[in-house]
């Protein structure tokens, strides 16, 4: 963990009695499982196992993609009202964007988890975890495996108006399924709390604006 934060309160207290061991597979699920979170834990662990899947098929690191899968949500330990107060206790950036909708910081705050509980350290998996609700501009493969494996393996046991096209896009590439998806959210971007500037960019660089 860096120096910064090796005192700080709040990941000492999701910190105390858990003790990882190394292996993502086995220590996000008992951190999540600590912290009282089993819905993520069980998340997590579909995230990962489609985020390997395509990261097979689309020749992206599949171990990677399967980290990345596993790490994208633990700061699900945090519920919505307590992420903007739980950034600003860890020193991550904010936008104003992200005020209006503190939910999204989730992502931010999972890099945070990532770094300084689980000792990850690989720059390509940290963007892909910071990057897994609202892709970002210059988005890598890794980025967008785990981007897309976030929306395949969604909690409800129904489909989204936008899963058949997913599926299909992705039987072509990996940025046909980002545009199908991407589409979807450009299209109702009017109803949605916040269309997050970096989704915005994305939506930009691939040509869906
Ligand atoms: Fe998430
Ligand atoms: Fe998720």
């Amino acid at each position: 963990m860096s120096v910064q934060l090796a005192y700080q309160p709040t990941l000492m207290e999701l910190r105390a009695g858990f003790t990882p061991g190394g292996w993502l597979a086995e220590d996000v699920p008992a951190f999540l499982l600590h912290n009282e979170c089993p819905r993520a834990a069980a998340h997590c662990a579909n995230v990962a196992m489609a985020a390997r899947k395509l990261a097979e098929k689309f020749g992206v690191d599949p171990l990677a993609a399967e980290a990345g899968g596993w790490l994208h949500d633990v700061s699900a330990v945090w519920p919505d009202d307590q992420r903007l107060a739980a950034a600003e206790a860890l020193g991550v950036g904010v936008l104003e964007v992200e005020r209006v909708w503190p939910k999204i910081v989730h992502q931010k705050l999972s890099v945070v988890l990532a770094r300084e509980v689980f000792q990850v350290r690989d720059a390509g998996v940290l963007s892909a975890v910071g990057c897994h609700t609202t892709l970002k501009a210059g988005a890598s493969a890794l980025d967008k495996v785990v981007f897309i494996a976030d929306k395949l393996a969604w909690d409800e046991p129904y489909d989204a108006p936008w899963h058949p096209d997913l599926r299909e896009a992705l039987e072509r590439s990996l940025d046909e399924g980002c545009r199908v998806y991407l589409k979807s959210l450009w299209e109702q971007r009017e109803k949605l709390a916040v269309f997050h500037p970096w989704t915005e960019e994305a939506c930009q660089e691939l040509g869906i604006m």
